[in-house]
Formats: C-alpha cells, structure tokens, sequence
C-alpha cells in the first residue's frame, strides 16, 4: 500500500500512466533542475559522461526531453528510435506491465514522428550540453527488409551534425524480420553501407553501436559481435527486450519483456560479451542495459565489465527521480572508482 502511495501510477493501466507519465517529467524536472551529478565517470572518444547511467532507446523517441532528463541527473541519453518517416507504430494494446513481478511488456514496433520532427528538437539543443547524446535509428515499417541500410543511411546523413553517436537498432522483436539483420549471413552485407556513408560526412569517426537481442544464443552472439567487430562497429548495447520469458506473467506471446524477469538474460550476454571480446575490446564500448532496477545492480554490471549502463523499465516502477536517486545512494555503496580514460 505504502509503495502505491508513493507511486500512484502503478495503480493505473499502463498505457494512461504512460501518457501522464510524459506530462508529470516536465514538472518533476522543474523541481529538480539540478547538475548532472558526478559518479563513475568515464571519457570515452573525446566524450565526457558524468556518470555512465542514462536513458534506453525508447524512452524519448521522438527528442522531446531531452533538456528534462539533463535536469533529472542522466549521465547520457540515447533518443530515438528515430525513424526516417513518420509512423504510427503497431495498432492495439502496445504496453503492459507487471507491478510484483516488475515486467514490463511492449509491442509498440516504433511509432516515430519521424527525421524532419526530431531534427527540429535536436536543433533547439544548446552547443554546450552536459552529457553526451546518442541516437538511434531504425526502420521504416514499409520498408523492405532489403532496402533497410537506406533508411538507416537517411538517419545518419540527416542527424550526424546534432548527436555525438548513432544507436543502429536491428534487434527490437516489434518490426517484423528486423532481427533477420543480425543473423550472420546478413549482418555484414547491411552493415558496411553504414561506415561508406559515415566516412563521407563531416564526423567520420562518429561511433556507431550496435544493439544486440537477447534472444541470441552464444554462438550468434559471438558471431554478432566478430562480425561487427571487423566492420568498424564501437560498441554495443546488450540487451533490448526478450520475446520468451513469459513465465508466471499473462502476456500475449508476441512483443518483448524487459525489466526484472530480462536481469539474468541480460547479464548473461554482457558476460559472454566481455569473455568474447578479451584483449580486443580496447576502446570500444560496452553497454549494459535489461533489468537494471538498483544501485547494486547498476554497480553489479559495471564491475562486470560494461562501460556505461542504462534503464527503460526501472523509470516505469520507480519513477523520473530514479537517476538522482541512485546517484545519492552511489555515494553510500562504493567511493566512485577511477574514472577510465581511454580518450
Ligand atoms: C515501452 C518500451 C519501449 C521501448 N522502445 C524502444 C525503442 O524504441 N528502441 C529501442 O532500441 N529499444 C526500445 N525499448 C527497449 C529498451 O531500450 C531496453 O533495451 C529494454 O527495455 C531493456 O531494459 P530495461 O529492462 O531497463 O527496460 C523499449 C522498451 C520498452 C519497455
């Protein structure tokens, strides 16, 4: 009873809290209007994160907060997913989730309002910004599976002047045969359009990353990340939602979890990656993101070896003062350890 109190929003239905939830971040970042605080911090490319913990892909899609999560103590954030034109996403129930369990479900299959919309936000952006921001693109959904690397080749080109990294998100479980791309006999054909494009802008060494699935095997993970590797890829986001892990919840079969019931999955890649990786990962960057929910998770994950990590589902259960929150209880739990330069 206590928890609902504090949080009312988890008494409502998920797509209305959604909504509202929109609304409360512009007032819960007026009371807060703080510095970004300062924990774990990490000089990664020329860029600087006052704290390696930001928003996930999703969160923002459309650029609209970014000035909020600024004030809400993010140490980076990651917009989008952008996609070139506007889109609806899928029709019906999109989002559910799980209070005792802490799931979320979604099958939102990325309602965008597309380039020219997120462009005109990204514009608005002071030149000084106190953290880094990614973005990170997909597809159109009426864009053939074959013709994919043009819309993320759109992206880049129109975005590359305003963000400081591109997300390439080919694992979200939403858009129908997206997860095709990250197979191995595919992942390389479709990548290497993206680095031809890249190097012929006014940022060629942009970094690009990769969001993997974490419904890969070991094998395809591995595999995923060589491939990659060898294209020029600078890191990688492990994990987006899972489409099993329906044990003990009621939803429907298709869409992605993430939250709570993702940790153990979530963690098992970062592992996988950063055994696989070795010696090779030097200055690329590992990104761990499913099912970070506390402090000592979040601290959990960077002892395991990821650079930075992020949060989609924690924000739903505990609200937008999640990143200060975790930042005052940072103090408490380690001194902050030295900040890696690889710069
Ligand atoms: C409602 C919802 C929408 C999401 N939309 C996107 C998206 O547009 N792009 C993306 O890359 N990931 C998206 N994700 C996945 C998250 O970025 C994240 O990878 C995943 O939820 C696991 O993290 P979490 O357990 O902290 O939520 C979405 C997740 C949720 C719950």
């Amino acid at each position: 009873l206590v928890n609902y109190l504090v949080k009312p929003w988890l008494l409502l239905p998920s797509e209305t809290a959604h909504e509202i939830g929109k609304k409360a971040l512009k007032i819960y970042s007026g009371l807060c209007s703080q510095k970004t605080p300062e924990w774990h911090p990490l000089h990664w490319r020329g860029l600087h994160f006052k704290n390696p913990f930001g928003i996930s892909g999703g969160v923002d899609k459309d650029c609209e907060y970014i000035s909020d999560w600024w004030r809400l103590g993010v140490g980076f954030l990651e917009v989008g997913t952008v996609t070139p034109l506007p889109q609806p996403g899928n029709a019906g129930k999109v989002i559910d989730r799980n209070n005792s369990q802490r799931a979320v479900w979604n099958r939102m299959g990325f309602p965008s309002k597309g380039l020219e919309y997120s462009l005109k936000k990204l514009r608005t952006l002071p030149i000084e910004r106190p953290t880094p921001v990614f973005a990170n693109v997909g597809k159109n959904a009426a864009t053939p599976l074959e013709k994919a690397s043009l819309d993320y080749i759109e992206c880049i080109q129109r975005l590359h002047p305003f963000v400081d990294a591109f997300v390439i998100n080919i694992s979200s479980p939403n858009t129908q045969g997206l997860r095709e791309l990250l197979r191995e006999d595919k992942l390389k054909a479709f990548l290497e359009p993206l680095f031809g494009t890249i190097v012929k802008t006014s940022k060629p060494s942009m970094p690009l990353l990769l969001k993997l699935s974490p419904d890969m095997d070991e094998a395809a993970l591995k595999a995923a990340l060589d491939i990659s590797f060898e294209a020029g890829i600078a890191g990688w986001i492990l994990t987006n939602t899972s489409v099993s892990l329906r044990e003990g919840l009621t939803f429907p079969p298709e869409g992605g979890v993430s939250g709570l019931p993702l940790q153990a999955q979530s963690r098992q890649c970062l592992k996988w990656a950063v055994e696989h990786l070795g010696e090779r990962k030097k200055d690329r960057l590992l990104i761990s993101s499913g099912g970070i929910m506390s402090a000592e998770e979040a601290l959990l994950r960077l002892e395991m070896g990821a650079d930075l990590i992020q949060a989609y589902s924690a924000l739903i259960f505990e609200g937008p003062m999640f990143f200060c929150r975790l930042a005052d209880r940072m103090k408490g739990l380690s001194p902050p350890p030295e900040s890696a330069s690889w710069l």
